[in-house]
């Protein structure tokens, strides 16, 4: 067996900052409220020519450079998102032309909010087992397309972007050290994005609707901070470790609330804690990956660090993934 290093990392957000006095100018909210509830301040939203496709388009092509590969030698793209650009193609294959990456099997996987770490959990399969030795993981989402702006419980929280890594064959024990994936679909109602389902097929009533966001923002709260705590901890086991050997918590960045009742839960000191959800808000399958990318910016992030990555969403779905951090058993220049 080898092991998944990560070796480059890329992130996108669109310029376009919409602050929480900008929501105030079309809803019935406040700057406060939406700070004391969620701990977000600004929320980044995609342009009139940015598309999910766009966004992790750009995010992987700067992982690919941070590793020091060109996209024509991945072997694989699986994007993690619940807001594709169309039913199909698939936003990998998109992102895969773009990329000019000519030899990568593409696909995209949904788990909602969980779908970056679903999606590095099944890159990681590949890479371990021997099948591939480069592979790019990339979570992006447009979820303001599909927000109501009159349910103001729900469309203050999630902005837009894309997060990507490259994990690489590696011969020492470093990146991808555990992971931790499940789903309970009897609870899948409290958070809903419909869509096929409103065009019925020759023999039904044709009933076309604007599919939007719906969230049961108090039943997912309560679910995010229990299993966010639960699958922390089976993944930090997993990996043979305590919460003592972890040098950094990155949770899906819903809410500053659930993050801090997470932490606590978990005894995890808030410096071991990355947050971020103040200036980028939830931005879905890409949070994870922005978190990784400013944690290394910042120095924060450094070779031979344990990082436990936690992702929760619709579903509902849930996947945490210990990371040691570092590629220092990987080939420069190594064939398949
Ligand atoms: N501004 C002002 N008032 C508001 C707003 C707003 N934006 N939104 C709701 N309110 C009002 C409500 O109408 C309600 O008023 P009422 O008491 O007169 O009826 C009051 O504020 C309280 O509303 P609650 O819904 O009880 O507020 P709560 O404290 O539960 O916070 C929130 C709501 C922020 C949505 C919270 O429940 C939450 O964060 N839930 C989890 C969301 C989450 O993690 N989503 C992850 C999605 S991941 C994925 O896969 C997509």
């Amino acid at each position: 067996m080898y092991h998944a290093a990560v070796t480059g990392w890329g992130m996108y957000v669109p310029e376009h900052v919409l602050t929480n006095d900008d929501l105030t100018q079309f809803m019935d909210t406040s700057d406060e409220w939406i700070r004391s509830r969620t701990g977000i301040r600004e929320r980044r939203v995609a342009g009139a020519t940015e598309t999910t496709t766009t966004m992790a388009a750009a995010a992987g092509r700067a992982a690919c450079l941070k590793a020091g590969i060109d996209p024509t030698e991945l072997e694989l793209i699986i994007v993690g998102t619940f807001t594709p650009d169309q039913y199909m193609p698939s936003t990998a294959s998109l992102v895969q032309h773009e990329l000019g990456a000519s030899s990568a099997a593409a696909f995209d996987l949904n788990t909602a909010c969980s779908g970056f770490v679903y999606a590095m959990a099944v890159g990681s399969q590949f890479v371990q087992t021997g099948a591939y030795s480069r592979v790019l993981i990339i979570g992006a989402d447009f979820a303001s397309r599909f927000l109501d702006y009159s349910d103001r419980g729900t469309a203050i929280l999630f902005g837009d972007g894309a997060g990507a890594v490259v994990l690489q064959r590696s011969e020492k024990k470093e990146g991808v050290l555990s992971i931790e994936l499940g789903s309970d679909g009897s609870a899948g109602r409290h958070l809903t994005l419909g869509g096929a389902e409103s065009f019925v097929g020759l023999n039904g009533a044709r009933k076309i609707d604007r599919p939007f966001l719906k969230m049961n923002g108090a039943e997912v709260f309560r679910f995010a901070v229990r299993i966010m705590g639960e699958a922390a901890a089976t993944a930090t086991t997993k990996a043979g470790l305590t919460f003592d050997d972890i040098d950094l918590l990155i949770p899906h960045q819903a809410n500053s609330r659930i993050i801090e009742a997470a932490a606590k839960r978990l005894q995890m000191p808030r410096e071991r804690v990355w947050v971020n959800v103040d200036r980028y808000a939830n931005t879905s399958c890409a949070s994870i990956p922005i978190c990784l990318v400013e944690a290394e910016q910042t120095g924060r992030l450094t070779d031979g660090m344990n990082v436990v990555v936690i992702g929760f969403g619709g579903g509902l779905t849930w996947a945490a993934a210990v990371l040691r951090w570092g590629a220092t058993g990987v080939k420069r220049g190594d064939a398949t």
